[in-house]
């Protein structure tokens, strides 16, 4: 009887470990379509990012391809945010925040949303976080420039606002933080 239960137990690990590398790949493969693959913020740098943006208790905070949600966490958990909302299309990444925010007890001021968040309306916004890709922040840009009401912050990791396109934003300062630049903008 022992060694059923045991067999089935390792029957049930196998099974479970195939079926979390298919979405690792799979996860791989939409990313990559969408043009940027799901490498994560350093835990340790997200909230010294946050204390740098003056993130606040009164903001409504999206992170646009939102990972694991461990930036969503912060913000609400260490900043106390109104709400969090995360956009991300590559299932594991998705599957894993969902259950981090549950872990972490936030999910009543959190949303994730396993959509495109080129294809939302993102005007509700009051702070948006990105870590994305030059083509993709160009394409995000376009976008926030109708949608954004005047004042909004857009805290973008590593790849910045071309301003020479997008002057409906003013950067209002930029720094390094271990080994990546962080560029604080507003939607004038
Ligand atoms: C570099 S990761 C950053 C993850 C997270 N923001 C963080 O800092 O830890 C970028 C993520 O954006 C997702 N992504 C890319 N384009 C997207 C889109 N149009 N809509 C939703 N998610 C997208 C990717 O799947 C990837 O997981």
């Amino acid at each position: 009887m022992a060694a059923i239960i045991f067999l089935i137990f390792l029957l049930l690990v196998v099974v479970v470990t195939i079926l979390v590398l298919a979405l690792v790949f799979i996860s791989g493969i939409v990313s990559d379509k969408y043009g940027v693959s799901f490498v994560p913020t350093r835990r340790r740098n997200i909230k010294k990012l946050f204390v740098w943006a003056g993130l606040s208790a009164d903001d409504i905070f999206y992170d646009l391809g939102c990972g694991d949600g461990r930036v969503l966490i912060c913000a609400v958990k260490d900043f106390g945010v109104m709400e969090a909302v995360g956009y991300e299309v590559a299932p594991w990444p998705y599957i894993k925040a969902r259950f981090l925010i549950w872990l972490f007890g936030v999910k009543d001021r959190t949303s994730v949303l396993r959509r495109d968040f080129l294809k939302d309306d993102l005007s509700s916004a009051t702070f948006i976080y990105t870590y994305l890709s030059h083509k993709l922040v160009e394409k995000l840009a376009i976008k926030l420039a109708v949608e954004l009401k005047p004042g909004t912050r857009i805290l973008c990791h590593t790849f910045p606002i071309d301003l020479g396109h997008h002057p409906e934003f003013k950067l209002i300062k930029s720094e390094e933080f271990d080994k990546i630049t962080a560029y604080l903008y507003k939607r004038i």
